[in-house]
Formats: C-alpha cells, sequence, structure tokens
C-alpha cells in the first residue's frame, strides 16, 4: 500500500479518483434548435422521493449553463457499444459533438441518444459550489431504459466493460 498525503499534486489524485469506478453519462439539451451536449461521469442517484441524481461540472464547462437553461435536461446512460460517443461529446469543439450521432429530441426539448442503455429526463437545481466543480441536482422528470443493454464503463482513465459470468 502507497500512502500519499495533502498537499496532492492534480495528476495523483486525478489518478486517484481514476480508482472509482463509474458509468458515462450524455447531457443533452436543445439551444437555439441545435443540439448541445456533454459526457460526464461524475454522478450518482441520491433521493427517491423525491427523486434526485446530482452531477458534478467543471465550473469552466461552456456547455453547461447553455444547457441548463432548456426547460429538460436528457441524460443518457451510454451502452458499452458507445465509447466513441462519449468521446465526442466531451471533444473541445461543441458544435460538432452530435455529428453522426443518433439522438432523439423528447417533447421538452431533451436530447437522448439512441441505443444507450438507460435514459432520463431531468429539471436541473442551481449549482452549489464545490471547489473547482459544481453540484446540480437533477430532479428526474421520466426515465426509461434500453432492456438489456450493458452499460459503458469508466475506470483508470480508460472506458471498460461490465463482465458477464
Ligand atoms: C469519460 C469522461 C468523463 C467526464 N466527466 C466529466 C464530469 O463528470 N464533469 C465535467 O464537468 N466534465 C466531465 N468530462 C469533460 C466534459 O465532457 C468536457 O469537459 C466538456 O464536454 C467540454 O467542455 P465544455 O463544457 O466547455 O464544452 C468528462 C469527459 C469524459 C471523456
Amino acid at each position: 500500500m502507497t500512502t500519499i498525503s495533502e498537499p496532492f499534486d492534480q495528476r495523483t489524485l486525478r489518478t486517484f479518483y481514476g480508482r472509482i469506478p463509474s458509468g458515462v453519462l450524455a447531457l443533452g439539451a436543445m439551444v437555439d434548435g441545435e443540439p448541445l451536449g456533454m459526457a460526464v461521469s461524475s454522478f450518482t442517484n441520491v433521493s427517491l422521493d423525491p427523486p434526485l441524481m446530482v452531477v458534478s461540472i467543471r465550473n469552466e464547462s461552456a456547455t453547461w449553463p447553455l444547457i441548463a437553461e432548456a426547460e429538460a435536461i436528457g441524460a443518457s446512460i451510454l451502452a458499452e457499444s458507445q465509447e466513441e460517443c462519449g468521446m465526442q461529446l466531451s471533444a473541445s469543439r461543441s458544435d460538432s459533438r452530435f455529428d453522426s450521432i443518433g439522438y432523439t429530441v423528447t417533447a421538452s426539448g431533451a436530447v437522448l441518444i439512441d441505443d444507450a442503455s438507460a435514459w432520463f429526463e431531468a429539471t436541473p437545481s442551481d449549482p452549489i459550489p464545490a471547489g473547482d466543480h459544481s453540484l446540480v441536482l437533477l430532479t428526474l422528470r421520466s426515465i426509461s431504459h434500453g432492456g438489456d443493454r450493458s452499460p459503458l464503463l469508466f475506470f483508470g482513465s480508460k472506458f471498460a466493460a461490465v463482465r458477464h459470468d
């Protein structure tokens, strides 16, 4: 076992956080008639009543403030075959993130990625400051799932798949 005490350098901390396995969520909404979105892995479920999830968003994110204004945000839990989609939705250019990606726009303007593992539509809270990120509570408005499609995982700064024995 190796123990490192604070102050931490960012790389060490990033590597440590990378040891926490997560899914990959594609957040998206229609803004001025165009789909806008971003990939996030810092998310989890919080509450059953009311139905709440939380995401952690970089304070410098240019995309978040734009999609947060939408009536509803679409969230797609990417499937294991959607690695490229995860990369594309985190690209620095935001205007081509949805190129060649199939998606569906809901009545409330949320953008859901086709063939994902599960989806929800949510209303975001105001951001709650949390260091260089902000926490946003997502109140669920609808949930759906794609049957038995396995989710894409993110672990050790790489994409991974669930092992089914
Ligand atoms: C696998 C993966 C996980 C990510 N998780 C997060 C996250 O939890 N929070 C976040 O703010 N950005 C996260 N990002 C980065 C955003 O996708 C990326 O910064 C953003 O879409 C591009 O910046 P913009 O918001 O300024 O357009 C992640 C990227 C990848 C590839």
